[in-house]
């Protein structure tokens, strides 16, 4: 970027590139030498043929004003400037040269006695137009799937106070029970997409969705008298979108099932999400004190939805392992672990430097 402050010091000028051309310039502004590149960068501004000798006011661009304005202040000066439809950085560095009373001679009669004059400018000249270009290209291309990720939330919060008004209605408690799930899950997967509607990064948090989630569950399923404590504990996991999707969903459905099974009417409990980020895989335990599994339960087994649900992503979606026992001292313990993967490949992102 252009260095801060009007007159930056000379290390605080930005690098110059092998792509960027050099004029010098003497104090009468008279071109006395162009590089090559300089050569092409001012064809591209419409300046056909030898410009030595020259003066820089003669092109109308910038350029004799910044020249003019270091020599003036005698300190180097940097802007970046657009003209002709081109995005130019230039850098202006005043330069001296020692002389004395006695001119030429001045080195052999007395060489202690030479004084720095100022004597010119170097003008560097570097062209950024295609970087400015690609960079709004990016921002515009960002903002349009952060847009897409806005629209995508929004539709499944429609969709889900659809089916929420149509719980309301239902007479049968099974069928409630049912699109209340249903509405849970959509609401899951929309609180991941209003994440990313919100950053330009495709990759969110878990932890922030996760506490996100929690805070769903307490509003929508904790009745407000009834003594659950919800805890989440664990640092933050960056995930893909894909993975953080399934990953709520995991959450969500885990979290769905301590609530609704782990603990007898009002009786008193705590639930705790862990998230732990291990490397190159990622663990997820959802974990209470309530009354235990059941004494014949199996995964899978009783054709109930849930914890399909949790099998199926953990193990198809995230290639991962899930696995739900008795936890010492009462309670049960879900736990998920699966392997971190490369923003759109299979491979784990941190693996492979
Ligand atoms: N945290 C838990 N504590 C006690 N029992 C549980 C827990 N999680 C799951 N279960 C048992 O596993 C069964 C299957 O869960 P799930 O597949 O989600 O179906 P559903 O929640 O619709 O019953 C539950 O009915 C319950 O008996
Ligand atoms: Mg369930």
């Amino acid at each position: 970027g252009v260095a801060q402050g009007a007159y930056p010091a000379l290390d605080e000028l930005s690098p110059f590139g092998e792509h960027d051309g050099v004029i010098a310039v003497d104090l009468d502004g008279r071109i006395r030498y162009m590089s090559g590149i300089a050569t092409n960068l001012y064809r591209k501004l419409g300046y056909m043929g030898d410009m030595i000798g020259r003066t820089i006011s003669e092109l109308e661009t910038s350029d004799a004003g910044l020249v003019a304005e270091a020599l003036g202040e005698r300190r180097p000066l940097e802007r970046e400037v657009t003209e002709r439809g081109r995005v130019h950085i230039k850098k202006v560095i005043p330069f001296y040269e020692w002389t004395g009373p006695w001119g030429a001679l001045q080195r052999w009669l007395a060489p202690h006695r030479m004084e720095p004059r100022l004597a010119g400018a170097l003008l560097l000249v570097h062209d950024c137009t295609e970087a400015r270009l690609k960079e709004r290209q990016l921002r515009v291309k960002s903002a349009m799937i952060q847009e897409v990720h806005h629209r995508v939330k929004n539709s499944l919060q429609n969709i889900a106070s659809l089916l929420r008004m149509q719980a309301r209605r239902s007479t049968s408690d099974q069928v409630r029970a049912a699109l209340e799930e249903a509405v849970n899950r959509i609401l899951t997967v929309a609180v991941v997409h209003e994440f990313l509607a919100h950053q330009e990064a495709s990759v969110v948090d878990m932890r922030e969705v996760a506490q996100r989630i929690i805070r769903q569950a307490r509003e929508v399923m904790l009745a407000p008298e009834r003594p659950i404590h919800l805890r989440l504990e664990g640092e933050a996991v960056y995930l893909p979108t894909q993975q953080a999707t399934s990953c709520s969903l995991v959450i969500n459905e885990l979290l769905q099932n301590a609530l609704d099974h782990a603990f007898d009417g009002d009786r008193p409990g705590t639930i705790c999400v862990r998230l732990e980020d291990l490397g190159d895989r990622v663990s997820v335990v959802v974990e209470d004190d309530g009354r235990g599994l059941p004494e014949d339960f199996q995964v899978g087994r009783g054709g109930s939805l849930g914890l399909q649900i949790v099998e199926t992503l953990v193990t198809e979606d995230l290639k991962g392992t899930f696995e739900l026992r008795r936890r010492a001292g009462g309670g049960a313990i879900a736990a998920a672990t699966f392997p971190k993967t490369q923003v759109g490949g299979e491979k784990p992102w941190n693996a492979g430097e």
